[in-house]
């Protein structure tokens, strides 16, 4: 089976929702699980959480998020050294679609120079779940909720959504059609965590 396991997609894609049910099913067959997110919780994370809420320097932001994660793998790998299945509600990927899209006109193929970044200095996941829906479609989704970030409106959500479709050609990414009901989708990736093949 897959140990570390990371879900991705654009705001609103339902992904936390899913690794929640997926976590609570892992544990109920008795699986020793860990559902873990970023941002963090932690000093850094904290601080990350503000720079996507204002007008951050994009540059500052992304180095903020990739040391957030430097930090994050660190415990990661404790867990995986005890056993324990890791979700992950977003990860690299997100850094990659999200600051690259912010950082598109600011360098030369920001996706790439992100990844060299990380390259080395963090975890590769075992597998990864792409959340794809359409932005128009997710918005309507989380309209609903108090306050949404500055990166919650549909053309920047597309780029996302792009790069996203990108970077996600490795056989270690699974592409899942969000608008399916919740329990075919917990269904599919519960399936997937517990079987070998890629
Ligand atoms: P959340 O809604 O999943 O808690 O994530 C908060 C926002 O942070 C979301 O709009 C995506 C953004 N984000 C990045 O821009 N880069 C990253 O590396 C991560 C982890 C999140």
């Amino acid at each position: 089976m897959k140990q570390f396991i990371t879900f991705e997609g654009i705001d609103g894609s339902g992904k936390s929702t899913i690794s929640k049910l997926i976590c609570d099913k892992l544990k109920s067959e008795g699986y020793d699980v860990v559902l873990t997110y970023e941002p963090t919780d932690t000093e850094i994370g904290k601080y990350v959480q503000k720079c996507i809420k204002t007008k951050t320097d994009p540059f500052v932001t992304a180095f903020t998020f990739i040391a957030d994660r430097m930090q994050h793998c660190k415990q990661i790998k404790k867990w995986l050294d005890e056993e324990k299945i890791i979700l992950c509600d977003r990860y690299a990927e997100s850094t990659y679609s999200y600051q690259g899209a912010q950082l598109e006109n600011q360098i030369n193929d920001p996706i790439k120079w992100l990844q060299e970044l990380s390259e080395n200095r963090i975890l590769i996941p075992d597998r990864t779940f792409l959340f794809v829906i359409q932005p128009k479609e997710s918005l309507a989704r989380i309209q609903k909720r108090d306050e949404l970030i500055p990166f919650e409106r549909v053309s920047f959500l597309e780029k996302v959504q792009n790069n996203y479709l990108k970077i996600s050609k490795d056989k270690r990414f699974l592409k899942i059609d969000a608008t399916r009901k919740i329990d075919e989708l917990v269904d599919i990736c519960y399936k997937d965590i517990l079987s070998q093949s890629l």
